[in-house]
């Protein structure tokens, strides 16, 4: 699974820091300072609700794992 950042919408809302500070740091003006990683095995559900934190909705989430996926459609 990997976030991809759109690091210059980022208008400092805080709120994905607030939620994961390992995942999502902060620069010195408190603007997220990452544009994206590989989510680490057991990280996966904080990056997530990391994401979904973010009111701007500039932190995306590639190949999250079915089970934290929100209401998955059942396959077949
Ligand atoms: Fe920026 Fe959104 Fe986080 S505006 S600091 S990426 S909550």
């Amino acid at each position: 699974m990997k976030v991809v950042i759109n690091q210059p919408g980022c208008v400092g809302h805080a709120r994905c820091h607030n939620v994961a500070p390992a995942l999502y740091p902060l620069d010195d003006n408190g603007y997220i300072a990452s544009s994206g990683f590989n989510v680490p095995k057991g990280q996966e559900g904080l990056a997530l609700r990391g994401a979904r934190a973010c009111p701007e909705r500039v932190i995306e989430v590639r190949d999250a794992p079915a089970e934290t996926r929100p209401m998955a459609p059942e396959a077949g």
